[in-house]
């Protein structure tokens, strides 16, 4: 058989469990690493018996590789999928898509333009859990209120990269994979704003523990509420979602889905018993001519990273932003 060539950038805790997922696929074959770290660079690529490249923009360019996966920070995903789709490769990119709105439009328009694969690593296009929420939210009526609150007392594996605001963005961007389900279920946000704390912040925008808080009005209707805090004083990490619709409320405290209405509560549970994950999906795509499917998934990417982006635009200048 012969195999498509991934090129895969970034040496981290991400790249290390992208690279597991494609080792599995049949049809795909790792072919190269890049990293700026030549130390877990040249670990991963031995790992996969791929040839590790220092520069990204030599892999991107290389002759062998037919897509780039890209694994390193929230920083650089634009930059390198921009540079892969001008070298006509598809793109896998890990969330968020962009650190601004100017990059992710022209991800997408090079994506489109060149016919490529792109695909933002979000997993609820394979969740079975997530499909069937979203079966249920659709049968209940017009959106109120959702909240999601979030407490961690830790900091992350590398609290250098993470609590870094020039690197990974306030925390309503880092935490996009909170933002992305909610906006696959109820569609863009018309307004948004944002507040922020932040404890232990040194020059370079690090800082040791944070609470950001975000609002939203969602152009279908009803309003939206994130509230993350991160590195706190607490004993473990707990997590809320709530969904109020006109119907009933679809809620997780932990403790799995449920619906809740006057009349009872009922366990909502996966479709199906199975699903491939996001890099499989990616890879029967490129197989199959498919790029209509994945770029529909980007345009919900992009809109969660609108709120993220328009968040962090709100706390510079205190004041609510209209998204147009
Ligand atoms: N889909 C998921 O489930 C999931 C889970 C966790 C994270 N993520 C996302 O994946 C991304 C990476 O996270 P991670 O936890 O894997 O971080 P990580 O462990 O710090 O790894 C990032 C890797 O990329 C390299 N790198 C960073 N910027 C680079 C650049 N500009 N050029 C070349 N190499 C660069 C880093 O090199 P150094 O070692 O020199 O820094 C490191 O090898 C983040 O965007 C994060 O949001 C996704």
């Amino acid at each position: 058989m012969t195999k498509f060539q991934i090129g895969i950038v970034g040496s981290g805790g991400a790249a290390t469990s992208g690279a597991a997922q494609f080792s599995k696929i049949d049809a795909a074959n790792i072919r190269a690493v890049a990293s700026r770290n030549d130390h877990t660079g040249e670990q991963l690529a031995r790992r996969h018996g791929a040839k590790f490249i220092p520069n990204w923009r030599d892999l991107v360019q290389h002759g062998d590789v037919d897509a780039v996966a890209i694994f390193t920070h929230n920083d650089s995903h634009a930059e390198i999928a921009i540079a892969a789709l001008e070298a006509d490769k598809h793109v896998f990119v890990e969330y968020p898509l962009a650190r601004s709105i100017d990059q992710g439009q022209a991800v997408i328009r090079l994506a489109k333009s060149k016919d490529r694969v792109l695909r933002v690593s979000h997993s609820e296009p394979v969740s079975n859990m997530h499909q069937a929420i979203k079966r249920k939210v659709q049968g209940l009526g017009g959106l109120l209120w959702t909240g999601f609150w979030r407490l961690t007392p830790g900091r992350g594996a590398r609290p250098e990269i993470l609590f870094n605001l020039p690197v990974s963005g306030p925390p309503a961007h880092f935490f996009i994979y909170h933002v992305y389900p909610v906006v696959d279920l109820f569609g863009p946000a018309s307004w948004v704003e944002s507040a922020a704390v932040y404890e232990g912040m040194n020059g370079e925008g690090q800082y040791n523990r944070f609470v950001n808080a975000v609002t939203v009005g969602f152009s279908s209707g009803g309003v939206g509420q994130w509230t993350w805090a991160g590195g706190v004083e607490t004993n473990r990490p707990e997590q809320h979602c709530r969904y109020v619709l006109n119907g009933a409320t679809v809620l997780n405290d932990g403790n799995g889905w449920h619906c809740a209405a006057s009349a009872g509560v009922e366990e909502i549970r996966p479709i199906g018993a199975s699903s491939v994950s996001i890099q499989e999906l990616w890879t029967h795509e490129i197989l199959d001519g498919d790029s209509e499917t994945a770029i529909a998934d980007t345009a919900i990417a992009f809109e969660a990273i609108r709120i993220s982006l328009a968040a962090e635009q709100s706390m510079q200048e205190q004041k609510r932003i209209v998204l147009t």
